[in-house]
């Protein structure tokens, strides 16, 4: 199966830089952009995220394979969904109502289901998004520690899927498979492991219990 190839991140915040510096460590080239000029995030980011490239967003993507969405939600409604044609697609965004402010579209469901409607072009895989940026770090362990943590990957298409968890799993997590965003809806906020930062068989049993509790 191919790899994830080159990573452009979009968004240099919180979540955006705790992720590049992840892919980076487990091999991957990786570009960085916001919204803006690069040359705004040229400095820090040769700070803190050493080995990464900043780029213009649509420069970002059209070179890269996989494209890490690390905005925050209501930005994303910005977005022209044509960048992001043909492409690998992390969601890693979440709906928070705090700071997004209410949006309509996303009350009362998936929030990656309603981001993959309108990738339509893209193949859309929710992951990253429910560990905090500085435990993302913190807790990444190499395959086969024994107190090493789970992440969920979501996503309706299979391949897509086993891409990102081989990302994950480099990345420095046990990744658990979803088959479907619909399955995923587990991993966002009010789901049972959002937030948690839990072993395999702790986060196999809080996301079987949530399935019990629903049927
Ligand atoms: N914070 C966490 O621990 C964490 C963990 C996992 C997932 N997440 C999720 O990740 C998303 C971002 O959270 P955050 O805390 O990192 O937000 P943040 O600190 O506010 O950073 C957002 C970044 O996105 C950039 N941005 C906005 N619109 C953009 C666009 N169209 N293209 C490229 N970059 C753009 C912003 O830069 P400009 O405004 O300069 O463009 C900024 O660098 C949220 O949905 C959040 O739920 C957060």
């Amino acid at each position: 199966m191919a790899g994830p190839g080159r990573l452009a991140v979009l968004g240099a915040g919180h979540a955006g830089p705790s992720i590049a510096r992840l892919a980076i460590k487990a091999g991957y080239p990786v570009v960085i952009a916001t919204s803006g000029d690069p040359e705004d995030i040229a400095l820090i980011t040769e700070l803190v995220i050493p080995g990464a490239q900043p780029r213009w967003a649509a420069d970002a993507v059209a070179d890269a394979g996989t494209v890490v969405l690390a905005i925050p939600l209501h930005r994303f409604l910005d977005l022209d969904p044509g960048l992001l044609n043909g492409k690998l697609v992390v969601d890693a965004m979440n709906y928070w109502p705090a700071s997004d402010g209410v949006l309509k579209p996303f009350t009362g469901g998936g929030s990656s289901e309603i981001v993959a409607r309108r990738l339509a072009g893209s193949a859309v895989v929710k992951a990253l998004n429910h560990i905090g940026y500085h435990e993302l770090e913190d807790r990444a362990r190499p395959a086969g520690t024994p107190d090493r943590r789970a992440a969920g990957v979501a996503g309706d298409d299979p391949v897509a899927v086993g891409t990102i968890a081989g990302l994950v799993d480099q990345m420095g997590y046990d990744p658990v498979r979803f088959e479907s965003l619909r399955a995923g809806r587990v991993l966002q906020p009010g789901g049972p492991v959002f937030g948690t930062v839990l072993t395999l068989p702790e986060f196999e049993r809080a996301t079987r219990e949530d399935a019990g509790s629903l049927a």
